[in-house]
């Protein structure tokens, strides 16, 4: 048995977790920026609670707000060009995913020389010039999905495409994840965030480069963050449903920090650089068809999977047909609304090749089936 792994951020999971916030900004100097969404974290009143929590403690703030899904770049550039002569010496970063990433690419800019994409993983600086004095940043979920309030990876919009920055420097320092911040997101939002947990999960377990290690996170990802998704969505106002999409969110990433993930990922990827599709938007989209390219690569897994899934669902085994019968029972269940054509969001038939080239990014190196272009095409052509 051969493996690597590795978690510096430090977790705090419970009901109350950002009581420690004080504290934990202290133990890096007197000046935060705060980096927060469009409206959630201020309508909830999760952001004045917060913010009075530093006065209380004497700790000055700028904040950066209004990030909006898929930040593009030059949106983040320009708050670091407003940030840097201050000097901030922790950023902290309350919301989803969007915000997390942007957190960590102003601790990236107000550390480092040069421009964002030059750290891109294939950007001419790469992502080997990011280094140690990269900001701490501190993590406040306030939804659950993506897992990128732990996760070393920032992923920003930039001429068209989706372009990931990925370095072990990126790492949140601390995440306090208090799932009740959650009750606040609309259902549907949440399970349209939500389903990333069991994508991740499904393809690191999936994964050319899965261990014994991420294969236990990995299954547990699965179970969680689907018993999650089926509570929130029947019950959106209950804290269980909420926690356990949470810790699945968690598993996931644990999982894929240390496998990758696969064909699913990688072909959102230009979806959402290109189109502003939402993430998880194009994780469901993509679901099925993808997995029934990869389920003859990985059999005995996908087996597994379909097992976990009958057993949470509560479905039959022996009459349920296969894992992609199972997963459109699963996407059905959950109730996520019409999925789109892609054809209604923008994308045009001519447009499907140059998606499929731009498919075969770092995402693609860990599935473990070998699509081709034409069959990314051919997927593509399926949901047009
Ligand atoms: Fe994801």
């Amino acid at each position: 048995m051969e493996f690597d792994f590795r978690f510096p951020t430090n977790i705090t999971f419970r009901v109350g977790s950002t009581d420690q916030l004080p504290d934990v900004v202290l133990s890096h100097g007197k000046y935060a920026v705060i980096v927060v969404g469009k409206e959630s974290a201020r309508s909830s009143g999760v952001l004045e609670r917060i913010l009075s929590s530093l006065e209380k403690s004497d700790i000055a703030y700028s904040l950066a707000d209004n990030i909006p899904t898929n930040p593009p770049v030059e949106q983040i550039e320009s708050l670091a060009s407003a940030l840097r002569r201050k000097t901030p010496d922790v950023i902290i970063s309350l919301g989803g995913g969007s915000v997390h990433d942007t957190a960590k690419i102003l601790a990236l800019l107000l550390s480092h020389p040069g421009k964002t994409l030059e750290y891109a993983v294939d950007g001419e600086r790469g992502v080997s010039a990011i280094g140690a004095c990269v900001k701490p940043v501190v993590t406040i979920p306030t939804i659950f999905g993506t897992g990128a309030e732990i996760s070393p990876a920032a992923l920003v919009r930039g001429n068209g495409m989706k372009r990931v920055i990925f370095s072990p420097w990126l790492f949140p320092r601390v995440s306090l994840v208090d799932p009740s911040l959650s009750l606040g997101a609309p259902r549907d939002v949440s399970l349209r965030v939500g389903i990333d947990a069991f994508v991740q999960g499904l393809e690191a377990y999936w994964a050319r480069n899965a261990s014994p290690l991420s294969d236990l996170f990995a299954r547990a990802a699965i179970r969680h963050s689907v018993s999650g998704l089926v509570a929130i969505s029947s019950a959106p106002a209950e804290l269980d449903g909420r926690s356990t999409l949470a810790y699945g969110s968690l598993l996931s990433l644990l999982a894929v920090a240390n496998s990758g993930v696969g064909a699913i990922h990688a072909i959102s990827n230009p979806l959402s650089g290109r189109f502003d599709i939402h993430h998880g938007q194009a994780l469901a989209m993509l679901l099925v068809h993808v997995a029934e390219k990869v389920i003859p690569a990985r059999r005995r897994r996908s087996e597994d999977v379909r097992r976990i899934l009958c057993d949470i669902l509560d479905l039959p085994m022996d009459n349920m047909g296969g894992l992609p019968e199972v997963l459109s029972h699963l996407l059905s269940t959950l109730d996520l609304g019409t999925i789109p054509k892609l054809s209604s969001l923008g994308v045009r038939d001519s447009q499907l090749t140059r998606i499929a080239d731009e498919s075969f990014n770092s995402d693609m190196t860990t599935s473990p089936s070998e699509l081709s272009r034409d069959d990314v095409v051919a997927i593509l052509q399926r949901l047009l």
